[in-house]
């Protein structure tokens, strides 16, 4: 039975990465993982503001007179809200490199173009296999309208695709208004895969405090529903590569996500919560289903109810969503 698929033009051993997320902080989770059954890994994000905090710290630091050396040092910014700087993120993907032999995937978070950027060839030279770009932002200003927004977006992704020759993904919000047409402009500015969905950490309301409390919920399998719908509608679309991360939990989901068009998923609350042993558990169920559906190869499988394949196109669509309203009876 033939687990392997392609993403981003890597050939990967099964369709499970683990999603960007602070496992590959420490060598040996990521050695586990891949013993586990992991057929990549993608490092957590590196920020815009960490890089363009340590670019004007160095730039201060030739600036100043050497006998101003205190003032220097303590102008230095502070890194320790970030997990690691972005020379011990180098250092940390060279480990990785020299010990894994699945590929690794670096992640850089941004939301405007600008310097920032080429620290994308750094990431390259210290031998990632790729990158996922992350834009997450939130769009509080009025003035800023959604077509700002994806103009910046699609200018990251141009600078950065023309500055490494490694394969580049773009992780997605699904709050879109034509999430089709903006696909089709990413990989028309050189993106080679697509990712469905960020997910936001909605701050809550502490009603005895009267204070906003940020909280990371892990999430659930329940979430997976909104990416089955966009893989399914953009798998016959594009040309490049599908990743699912959010709400891959059981074998069942990971099944759902390559019926839907997904080359592999992303996944990491459920690794949180279980550890690697899920890793061996998901293949298993996969293998089985195969064998039992008398399927030998996944490539063949994946996408078969995308929107163009399924059986019943309208469940996708519109007159789907009329038929649910008008059957509940009361
Ligand atoms: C502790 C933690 C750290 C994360 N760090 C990052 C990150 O640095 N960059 C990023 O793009 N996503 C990050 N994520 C989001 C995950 O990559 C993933 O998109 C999300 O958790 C949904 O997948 P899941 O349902 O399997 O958890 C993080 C998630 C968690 C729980």
């Amino acid at each position: 039975m033939n687990l392997e698929t392609n993403y981003l033009g890597l050939t990967l051993r099964n369709p499970i990465v683990v999603g960007a997320s602070p496992f590959c902080d420490d060598l040996d989770q990521a050695r586990r993982l891949e013993e586990a059954g992991a057929a990549a890994l993608v490092m957590h994000s590196l920020f815009e503001e960490q890089i363009e905090q340590e670019q004007e710290a160095l730039l201060h630091l030739l600036e100043t007179p050497a006998e101003s050396t205190y003032e220097a040092t303590s102008y230095f910014p502070h890194f320790d809200d970030y997990q690691l700087s972005p020379v011990a993120y180098l250092r940390t993907l060279e480990r990785l490199k020299s010990t894994l032999t699945i590929p690794v995937i670096a992640s850089l978070n941004g939301r405007r173009p600008g310097g920032w950027i080429d620290h994308a060839r750094r990431l390259e030279s210290a031998g990632a296999d790729a990158l996922e770009l992350n834009t997450y932002q939130l769009a509080t200003d009025p003035a800023f309208s959604s077509e700002d927004i994806e103009g910046d977006i699609l200018e990251i992704v141009r600078n950065v695709t023309a500055t490494v020759k490694i394969p580049v993904s773009v992780k997605l919000s699904p709050y879109h208004a034509s999430l089709s047409h903006f696909a089709a402009e990413l990989e028309e500015q050189g993106a080679d895969g697509l990712v469905l969905f960020n997910r936001f950490y909605q701050p809550d309301f502490d009603i005895e405090e009267l204070d906003v409390i940020p909280r990371l919920r892990l999430s659930h399998s329940s979430e997976l529903l909104l990416r089955l719908r966009w893989l399914s509608i953009l798998s016959p679309q594009v040309k490049g590569s599908l990743a699912c991360g959010g709400g891959v939990h059981t074998a069942e989901d990971v099944i759902k996500a390559i019926l839907g068009g997904a080359h592999v998923v992303q996944v990491v609350s459920v690794l949180l919560e279980n550890g690697p042993r899920v890793i061996p558990a998901m293949l298993e169920g996969l293998r089985s289903w195969m064998a039992d559906h008398e399927h030998l190869d996944l490539s063949k499988v994946r996408g078969a109810l995308n929107l163009k394949r399924c059986p019943d196109p309208e469940a996708h669509e519109r007159a789907n969503y009329i038929k649910i309203l008008q059957s509940w009876k009361i």
